[in-house]
């Protein structure tokens, strides 16, 4: 017989316990060209995603991805190099069943990267942003279905889906440092088209100030299954109705690494303190 999603998801963290010694309890999901954040991780443990029971495959560029345990910032720590997209072909239970793994073996707070489009005037190329809080426009929830109430409650709450005291951490140390740190509103659509101008406009309009493909679905389960979050945007193009630049997958590449030094920096510091 098929196995049911829980059966799946307690298979996989029984792997990973029998894989890891020590579990962690933050977990770090690394957006697009933000995968600077594991050059500076101690890693005591790697495992291809391609080996783990039940965990999709990413299909990116070919390479699968992995999960990475180790120290940053004094903290022990789990981090998925790579995940995976809607846009993909993923279903969004495939999409977010890392976070259901993480949970499942003790992870209590997520921090979350991803590259994104601004539309928020404000803005300039290479900007971090936190999130401080999204809108889902994606075609589906991550929740659409049966609820099984020991992964979570039907109606979850999405009132602070990014936890405030994070977000307040992450703006003291951004005063400290001298760092500029941008605030705002992540519009999740499912891609994997680049916006238009009027759908640029469009977000900015309905509160958006940055767009991607990713992070919604994540979010939306860890805070069902009771997790803290904490959100970064890299600012990688700019989108709106008097922007000409196009953006391509390359170019959000290199200003993602241009930038990521910022989020690196702010990550670590922030794991120093929780
Ligand atoms: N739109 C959607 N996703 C993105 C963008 C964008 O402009 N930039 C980086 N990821």
């Amino acid at each position: 017989m098929e196995k049911s999603y829980l059966e799946k998801i307690k298979e996989t963290a029984d792997y990973i316990r029998k894989e890891v010694g020590t579990l962690p309890k933050i977990g770090v999901i690394l957006g697009t060209g933000l995968g600077d954040l594991v050059n500076h991780i101690e890693i005591v443990k790697e495992i291809d995603y391609h080996v783990i029971p039940n965990f999709p495959v990413s299909t990116v560029e070919g390479h699968s991805g992995k999960l990475i345990f180790g120290n940053l910032g004094g903290k022990y720590i789990m981090a998925m190099q790579g995940r995976f997209h809607y846009y993909e072909g993923y279903d969004m239970k495939e999409v977010t069943f890392p976070v259901r793994v993480m949970k499942e073996i003790g992870v209590d707070t997520l921090f979350v990267s991803n590259a994104a489009g601004g539309m928020n005037k404000e803005f300039k190329v290479g900007d971090v942003m936190v999130i401080t809080d999204h809108i889902n426009l994606f075609p589906e929830n991550p929740l659409r279905g049966k609820n099984y109430n020991e992964l979570g409650p039907r109606f979850p709450a999405m009132t602070e889906a990014y936890s405030l005291a994070l977000v307040n951490m992450a703006d003291d140390i951004a005063r400290e440092q001298g760092i500029r740190l941008m605030h705002g509103v992540y519009v999740g659509t499912p891609g994997p088209t680049f916006e238009t101008p009027a759908e640029y406009e469009y977000f900015r309009i309905i509160g958006g100030d940055a767009v991607g493909m990713s992070t919604v679905p994540e979010v939306i389960v860890a805070n069902h299954a009771g997790m803290k979050v904490f959100g970064v945007s890299v600012i990688t193009d700019l989108g709106g109705k008097d922007i000409k630049e196009v953006p391509t997958h390359e170019e959000v590449q290199k200003a993602a690494v241009k930038a990521q030094p910022v989020m690196t920096t702010v990550i670590k510091e922030m794991l120093a303190r929780i």
